[in-house]
Parts: C-alpha cells; sequence; structure tokens
C-alpha cells in the first residue's frame, strides 16, 4: 500500500510516499530555517506563508522521486495536530483537495505519533509495545506505545520542551537558531562536570521533566560572569548543559521503563539526534540488558515520510477523516 505524506506543522515544507508503512520511496523536505534564522525563532506568519508557497512543488517532486502518481497512492497522510495552526491549515487544505480530487482516504496524523512511526522506517523488526522517549522542539514526553494507534503518557514535561531549553541555551550563548545542533556540537570540546546545574525534581510525578530552571540556570551563569567580567567557558557550560539533560531524559525513561516491566527503549523527534542523548541512553539500556533504537538522523527532524509511515497504520486502522478535518493546535497523543 503506497501512502502519501505531508507534513507542515512547524518550518518544514514535506512531503513522501512510503510502502507499507516501513519502505521509503521519496522524501522531499524544503526547510524555512534560513529564514526564521533572522528572527531568532519560527515566526508563524511567514512560515505559513512559505508553507504555501512551497506545498504544490514538493508534494509533486514527492512524487516524481518515487516514480508514481497521484492515481498509485491508496492514502492521503496529513499532520493535522499539534503545531502552529496556520501552518498545519496549509498542509491539511491542501491534502484535502488531494483527496477529494481524487477520491482518496484522507489520513489525519498527530506529529508525535508520526516522530514515533519514524522508527518503522529504519527498523524492520521494530514493532510495539515499547517505551518511547519523544523530545523535539516543543514536546517532551514518555510514551507508552501499546499498539501503532494507542498511546499512554506516562511522563511529560511541566514547562519547556527538551528543544526548546536546548535552543534557548544555545542562544543565551550567542548560537544561531535553532542552536540544539550546535551545542551537541560544541560540548563534545568541554567538560561535563566544569559547571553543576540543578537538576530539577517534579513534585507529583517520578517521570515528569522540568527544563525551564536548567534554562535559567545557563542564563544566569552567563550574566553573574559578565558581571564581574569573567570568561564563560562555552564549550564547558554545552557539555554541562548537554549532561546534565542527559541524565534527566535516560534517568526518567529508564526508571519508567523498569518499572513497567518494558524491555525496549525507542527515541523520537528532534533532540532524538542528540549525541549526547544516544551515547546516554546507549549505555544505560547495555547496562539493563534493554533494546534501544532511534531513528537514523535524517530522519529525527520534520519530515514526510514518518507522517507516511505513521498515516499506513491508522489507514489500517480506520482511521480516517472526511472533508470537516481541521487543524489543532494542541491535542494529546493520546486522541
Ligand atoms: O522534532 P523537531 O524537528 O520539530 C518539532 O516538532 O519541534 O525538533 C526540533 C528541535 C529543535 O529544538 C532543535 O534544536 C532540536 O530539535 N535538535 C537538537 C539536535 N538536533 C535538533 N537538540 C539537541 N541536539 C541536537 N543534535
Ligand atoms: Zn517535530
Amino acid at each position: 500500500m503506497l501512502i502519501l505524506g505531508i507534513e507542515s506543522s512547524c518550518d518544514e515544507t514535506a512531503a513522501a510516499v512510503v510502502e507499507d508503512g516501513r519502505r521509503v520511496l521519496s522524501n522531499v523536505i524544503a526547510s524555512q530555517v534560513e529564514e526564521h534564522r533572522k528572527y531568532g525563532g519560527v515566526v508563524p506568519e511567514i512560515a505559513s506563508r512559505r508553507h504555501a508557497e512551497a506545498i504544490s512543488g514538493v508534494v509533486r517532486r514527492a512524487l516524481e522521486e518515487a516514480g508514481v502518481t497521484l492515481q498509485d497512492i491508496d492514502g492521503i497522510a496529513v499532520t493535522y495536530a499539534p503545531g502552529l495552526i496556520g501552518a498545519l491549515l496549509v498542509g491539511v487544505s491542501f491534502a484535502k483537495g488531494l483527496a477529494l480530487a481524487t477520491g482518496k482516504p484522507l489520513i489525519p496524523v498527530h506529529h508525535l505519533r508520526s516522530h514515533i512511526a519514524a522508527n518503522y522506517l529504519a527498523h524492520a523488526e521494530l514493532k510495539p509495545p515499547f517505551l518511547c522517549l519523544v523530545v523535539s522542539g516543543g514536546h517532551s514526553h514518555i510514551v507508552q506505545v501499546k499498539d501503532y494507534t494507542q498511546f499512554e503518557v506516562i511522563g511529560r514535561t511541566r514547562d519547556d520542551a527538551a528543544g526548546e531549553c536546548y535552543d534557548k541555551a544555545a542562544r543565551a550563548m550567542g548560537m544561531p537558531y535553532p542552536g540544539g545542533v550546535a551545542l551537541d556540537k560544541l560540548a563534545h570540546e568541554g567538560d561535563p562536570t566544569a559547571y553543576p546545574l540543578p537538576r530539577p525534581r517534579v513534585e507529583g510525578s517520578e517521570y515528569d521533566f522540568s527544563f525551564s530552571g536548567l534554562k535559567t540556570a545557563v542564563i544566569n551563569r552567563l550574566h553573574n560572569a559578565q558581571q564581574k567580567g569573567e570568561e564563560v567557558n562555552k564549550a564547558d557550560l554545552c557539555a554541562s548543559f548537554q549532561h546534565t539533560v542527559t541524565e534527566l531524559l535516560v534517568g526518567n525513561t529508564v526508571k519508567a521503563a523498569t518499572h513497567l516491566n518494558a524491555h525496549t527503549i525507542v527515541l523520537a523527534g528532534g533532540v532524538s539526534a542528540n549525541s549526547g542523548l544516544r551515547a546516554g541512553m546507549e549505555k544505560a539500556c547495555g547496562e539493563r540488558g534493554f533494546a534501544l533504537y532511534a531513528p537514523p538522523l535524517s530522519l529525527c527532524g520534520d519530515n514526510g515520510a514518518m507522517v507516511a509511515a505513521q498515516g499506513y497504520y491508522e489507514l489500517l486502522a480506520g482511521h480516517t477523516a472526511g472533508m470537516e478535518l481541521n487543524a489543532v493546535a494542541s491535542l494529546p497523543i493520546t486522541e
């Protein structure tokens, strides 16, 4: 079965064709990041306009590169939630138009479900159930994936998402948006014990995260040094920050896996590209005999292939929509 996947929830206009939820035939991504960099973050109005300009060409290229036509496609999957509402609406409207014109099923896909599905594209043997740490620019969740379309949230961030925290810390250190990748790179040159940072604990849930205090601690370090006329070793601060975030993410995930008796851990979302997180999780899983899966770096960020992969499983479960489908800015993964 061939699914066309369309993604426009943030600053990537993307489309892909995937066979049977597992085999990528094409994966086209038009990134707007250069444009948003000027403003230090994504400007929603600009994002919507760029999506509207790009989407038609991106979808056409995805079909061409897969060597198929719309007639060969069995379903049109689209990210409908959560995300920037104006950005989502471009993808949803375009997908609705295609579905109406072709009579093919329209498949609404939750963005975080698709990030998880990115793993199916790289790991043929991976099947639910498993425990997944989903960490992106907007979300940080520990999710029990009971089946392809059945989820339970075990833990979540109470404030900033992990990616957001990375980007804000990087920005405070003068790195351009989105600073996560640059911070990750510089961290390799630093000493992770140089700047002890707080490890906030969350009252009431042992699996929840809190990252905003960590971001503030980095900013305070920089300000204090500035006031005293001292030099901050940025590589050391990056390494300390990465070490602390990794410890929090790995700690809670492994604790949840142990309590739930889950032996397979999966990483997903933009921050799953982080080298510290991948190494830290590999070590923790190795020590406990847990299997670990992560998407290849090319599928960690937003893309259409992951939407098509999840769309395949949503279609098998009968989850299709009619022309009443609307974009939703905020929606739990369970709905
Ligand atoms: O999943 P994603 O592409 O978009 C959202 O759904 O939000 O995630 C983007 C986030 C950004 O905050 C970006 O800085 C972060 O993922 N990110 C990283 C790395 N690569 C991307 N954060 C830390 N280390 C990385 N290597
Ligand atoms: Zn994403």
